[in-house]
């Protein structure tokens, strides 16, 4: 990766370039550990994961090529976290989605889904995971498909995954990418620190589950409902046998 580059072009004040790392997130969540006075946004890419996370507890699959990278943030950056669920993988999932759309041959295929994965041609191509530190400083891991191939990923996820380079028939210059999402998601989180709402309209108006029928596991409870789209605090909003409803928390089935 070009670090000189992703230091002159983006927000970013430090970044490291790693070839395997367990994952990203963890990797800074020790750094911010260790030192809290650390110069902020950090940026931690790596070339391969072993422990790479997904939400939940899950794996992250990104196989040779895939864009994985972290950024530890400032708490300033957040004077809202008490709105729920932070807006912060949102505004994430939707500077990922302006990234990605125009790369594609059919732009209207990029949606954001709630809370904050995207997805291009009805497959998953960017997962991201938030982790919000003691200290209010946040970690923002993305990880996008870029220029891996689902032909290489296990079995059991490889028809509900997609990546660029599959989706486009061409590689791309990930230092160009990368760049693109820094500069959005820096877009994207300070609108959210002066107006968190126009945040949660922006992925409202790039959900793709709006219309469908979604099924929340909320604790013991499964909530099932025709998915309204993404309210102004950023909750999922579901038609549900008892009327309208809006969740901050659960897992989508
Ligand atoms: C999800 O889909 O549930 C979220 C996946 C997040 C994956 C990224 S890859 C970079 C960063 N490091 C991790 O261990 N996870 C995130």
């Amino acid at each position: 990766m070009d670090i000189q580059r992703i230091l002159e072009e983006t927000f970013v004040a430090r970044a490291e370039h790693h070839e395997t790392v367990d994952s990203t997130n963890n990797l800074l969540r020790r750094y911010a550990e260790e030192n809290g006075d650390i110069r902020l946004p950090l940026l931690i890419v790596a070339d391969r994961q072993t422990a790479g996370r997904g939400r939940g507890g899950k794996r992250w699959w990104s196989g040779g090529g895939g864009l994985t990278f972290s950024l530890l943030l400032p708490a300033d950056l957040f004077p809202h976290a008490h709105v729920q669920p932070p807006l912060a993988g949102l505004a994430s999932a939707v500077a990922v989605a302006e990234t990605v759309a125009p790369l594609l041959p059919d732009q209207k295929n990029v949606t954001v889904h709630w809370p904050n994965d995207v997805y291009a041609a009805g497959r998953k191509i960017s997962g991201i995971l938030v982790e919000v530190l003691a200290d209010r400083r946040h970690i923002i891991g993305i990880g996008l498909n870029a220029n891996n191939s689902t032909a290489d990923a296990p079995a059991e996820i490889s028809q509900r995954v997609a990546t660029l380079r599959d989706l486009a028939g061409r590689t791309f210059d990930a230092n160009d990418i990368l760049i693109e999402v820094l500069r959005r998601l820096e877009r994207q989180l300070r609108t959210m620190a002066a107006s968190p709402q126009k945040v949660a309209r922006a992925a409202d108006r790039l959900c793709g589950q709006t219309g469908g029928e979604l099924s929340l596991k909320l604790g013991t409870q499964t909530i099932a409902g025709r998915c309204l789209g993404i309210a102004d605090d950023g909750g999922l909003k579901l038609q549900t046998p008892q009327g309208p409803q809006t969740f901050h928390s659960g897992t989508l089935h």
